[in-house]
């Protein structure tokens, strides 16, 4: 019998008792404007129904050229940072030992906080694996070397039956890799929720790597006692950015396939100067558009944004480094924040660029705040297409000139495509190219079209 079983029913009764006070009182941390909102579904609670040594919140991200990063906590202190793993079921010829952490935030403990790097990998293989010596067995499937690559893109998750739906649909068609540009649990400061939220995304955070930058939700800060927030998060949700040379686990950049994504921090500092404007200008003159013909970038606050929510609100850190993303020739910039869809043109400086990237706003995963109903009328003429829906996004690169972008609304049950572009990426345009360096803005004008950009 687990001796802990007596103390459970008292703990879970806290747990809901602050989970209702959060549904009567939570902060609306992310409520600005005066719009109004289609119906939040509930917030789903995962329980955790496994023993205290079985790993639990499994989820796995990349971590550096042909290396995967197993993320897992157990409440039993004892169990040991390894990861025996094999490219058949049962069979492990190989294990890692990695590194545990564990946080406090205010009278809440986490339990023990495993992740271990394996590798080296082979590319678009499935590995089986058991975390530390307990407990059943997981598989992930690395990505592939060469293009073709797919990349599912949602933010703004949270843990509703919509953030069910949605993961549903994303896991109905095969894809590679999965991009979240911030807002992930919005548990605001109730631990428990981060607990409730890994388990809820395990069975696809298992399998396939989860690659995520912070948002405001991840802050979690409070005044003298954790003044620099991030703590759940950044323990949780540990990220390549010392493989990527970042100082900071908020922003860093990775490889994968043909393409350089760079994950930003919207809630860093990013003023020329600060560590995070030198680390983006030193990343992306690293890049090698011969070996990735595909420049990425995410971030939480969105720098073109047409919805009455949050507006105004990426628009110092849009002053900051737009420029440097420009020059660099970056394809796609996706961000959260703004509970809806909309795609631009592709803009530099608030005009139409041909040159510049495309922007996706895509933070309409499901939380618990609902939708940002309300879109600026009349619309600019460099925003294309914008709904208040919840759905995915998925970008396919096909080779290193066409990938295919799509977003899928959830029709309740249902997942239906509802726009989609063709993109060509910015290194096969010669103009661009010619033009990128110091005299860069000399550049054609925008020549949009809604089915390829
Ligand atoms: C444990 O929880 C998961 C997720 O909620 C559920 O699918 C599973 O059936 C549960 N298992 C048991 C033994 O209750
Ligand atoms: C790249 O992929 C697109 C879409 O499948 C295809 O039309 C195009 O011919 C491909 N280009 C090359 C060079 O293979
Ligand atoms: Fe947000």
């Amino acid at each position: 019998m687990d001796p802990k079983l007596p103390t459970r029913p008292l703990l879970s009764h806290l747990f809901f008792v602050s989970i209702l006070l959060l549904t009567i009182f939570h902060p609306r941390a992310d409520s600005q404007g005066e719009y109004c909102r289609h119906p939040a579904r509930p917030v789903v609670i995962t329980p955790h129904n496994r023993s205290d040594s079985e790993p639990q919140q499994v989820h796995i991200s990349l971590a550096g050229r042909d290396h995967i990063r197993v993320s897992w906590i157990t409440e039993d202190k004892k169990v040991q940072s390894v990861v025996e793993y094999g490219t058949a079921p049962g069979k492990y010829d190989a294990v890692a030992t990695g590194k545990h952490t564990s946080y406090q935030y205010f009278f809440y403990r986490s339990g023990k906080i495993h992740h271990v790097r394996l590798g080296p990998l082979k590319p678009e293989t499935t590995y089986y694996y058991r975390c530390g010596g307990h407990g059943s067995e997981f598989s992930f499937k690395t990505p592939p070397s060469t293009f073709p690559i797919e990349f599912a893109v949602v933010g703004d998750l949270g843990q509703t039956e919509w953030t069910k739906s949605t993961l549903e649909h994303v896991a109905a068609t095969d894809y590679d890799v999965f991009l979240l540009p911030g807002d992930l649990s919005y548990a605001d400061s109730q631990q428990p929720l981060w607990d409730s939220f890994g388990r809820l995304v395990e069975p696809y955070a298992d399998g396939r790597p989860w690659m995520t930058t912070e948002g405001n939700h991840e802050e979690e800060s409070f005044p003298i006692i954790y003044p620099h927030g991030f703590t759940a998060y950044n323990s949780r949700w540990v990220m390549p950015y010392e493989e990527s040379g970042s100082p900071s686990n908020l922003y860093y950049s990775f490889d994968v396939a043909g393409a350089h994504v760079v994950m930003l921090a919207s809630y860093a500092e990013f003023e020329p100067g600060s560590p995070q404007y030198k680390w983006l200008e030193a990343d992306l003159a690293r890049v090698d558009r011969r070996i990735t013909p595909w420049l990425v970038a995410l971030l939480h606050a969105p720098w073109y944004n047409t919805n009455l929510a949050h507006q105004g609100e990426g628009e110092s850190m849009r002053v900051a480094m737009e420029e440097l993303l420009f020059k660099a020739r970056v394809d796609v910039v996706f961000a959260g924040h703004v509970h809806a869809y909309e795609r631009f043109t592709r803009i530099f400086d608030d005009e139409g660029n041909a040159c510049g990237p495309v922007y996706v706003t895509i933070g309409d995963g499901g939380n618990r705040e609902g939708l940002a109903l309300s879109f600026k009328s009349p619309s600019s003429p460099l925003s294309l297409f914008r709904e208040p829906s919840f759905g995915h996004g998925r970008l396919r690169i096909f080779n290193g000139t066409h990938a295919h972008w799509t977003w899928h609304r959830n029709d309740d049950s249902q997942s239906t495509m509802a726009d989609e572009v063709w993109l060509g990426s910015l290194v096969s345009s010669r103009n661009c190219m010619r033009d990128s360096g110091d005299d860069g803005l000399q550049v054609q004008p925008s020549a949009s079209s809604k089915d390829e950009l």
